[in-house]
């Protein structure tokens, strides 16, 4: 039996006709600014987010990265919630190459609140680091695939704004957030000063990520993405796989969300797990109280069910592109006869 690999939505390869995209595409060197595909491509997310403009960057990472560069900076203070992925899997890039601090703050569910990061803004002493930058995460990865509310959001855009504060959404899934809640991506992105959007995860791709926002932020967005390594060349190779997959496999995620929510009945009625968070999207959580979790992880693993030891008690399946409906229902047999 091929593996069902729940790991992560990063592990999809590309499809057949994505790597026709990719082979037949009309490439030149990014540097000069002379890739007619990156070209497109950017100009695409920024138009799909409503945003002046957006700049290709190879990862995720580097596009949280120079957004916090340019907008936390030395000595600058980060609000963000304390399960983001910049805190926890980004190698504390912030600190160690945009020279800011990260303020890691509490909220149910991934979901940051005005009452919380107003409470965590600093006075003006002179001793004080200066708040510069709010970060969100949409959605949220360590949170359960968590999406916030479109009120959510706005309470925080308005309270920014009030507070001088500009607002970086990581917006890996953030097209998954838009599948499950109906909602345009350019509404959920108005929200935030700039986004950075992956087309790696469940999108299918095999690379890149973009950062969008308004012009003079994203022309400097250049200068540091290639002051950090990323200044590729003909990336328009990288750009046509996710071109193509913005125009195939947007709309189709909700597929993975529906596969997500047979996962976790499965779970709940299989007798040794607990779900702890509904998915609204592609993760699901499982606790396995009183099992240790990469016992559980190992056992489901030697059955062909492939899954993600988080913590001593808890499990993460998620559902991607490369899964398909019967896969997910064989999974779910094999979870409900796991012990
Ligand atoms: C929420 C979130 N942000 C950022 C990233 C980083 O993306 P990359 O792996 O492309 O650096 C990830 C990766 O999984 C993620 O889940």
């Amino acid at each position: 039996m091929e593996p069902i690999d729940l790991r992560s939505d990063t592990v999809t390869r590309p499809t057949a006709a994505m790597r026709r995209a990719m082979a037949d595409a009309a490439v030149g060197d990014d540097v000069y600014g002379e890739d007619p595909t990156v070209n497109q491509l950017q100009d695409r997310v920024a138009s799909v987010l409503g945003k002046e403009a957006a700049l290709f960057v190879p990862t995720g990472s580097m596009g949280n990265l120079i957004a916090l560069y340019l907008q936390a900076g030395r000595g600058g203070e980060v609000l963000a919630h304390e399960q983001s992925h910049i805190l926890h899997y980004e190698l504390g890039s912030g600190a160690a190459l945009a020279g800011c601090q990260i303020v890691a703050l509490p909220g149910d569910l991934g979901i940051l609140k005005p009452e919380v990061l107003s409470k965590a803004v600093r006075s003006p002493g002179y001793a004080n680091a200066r708040t510069k930058l709010v970060e969100l995460e949409n959605t949220g990865n360590l949170a359960g695939g968590t999406c916030y509310a479109l009120e959510d959001l706005q309470a925080i855009r308005v309270w920014a704004d009030k507070a001088g504060l500009p607002v970086h959404m990581d917006g890996a899934r953030l097209w998954n957030a838009s599948v499950a809640q109906g909602l345009d991506p350019a509404l959920l992105a108005s929200m935030a000063d700039t986004v950075s959007v992956c087309f790696s995860k469940g999108l299918g791709a095999p690379v890149g990520s973009a950062l969008a926002g308004p012009k003079a932020v994203i022309a400097e967005a250049l200068r540091i993405r290639k002051m950090l390594g990323g200044g590729m060349r003909q990336a328009g190779i990288l750009a046509a796989g996710a071109l193509y997959a913005l125009e195939h496999h947007v709309t189709r995620l909700g597929e993975d969300h529906h596969h997500a929510h047979q996962l976790a009945e499965a779970l709940k009625a299989s007798g040794w797990a607990r779900v702890p968070v509904k998915p609204q999207t592609n993760i699901v959580f499982a606790e396995t109280p009183g099992l240790d979790a990469a016992e559980v992880a190992q056992r489901l693993t030697s059955q062909g069910v492939w899954c993600s030891a988080l913590s001593s008690e808890k499990i993460r399946f998620v559902t991607h592109l490369d899964v398909s409906q019967a896969q997910v229902r064989q999974a779910c047999q094999i979870i409900r006869t796991l012990f």
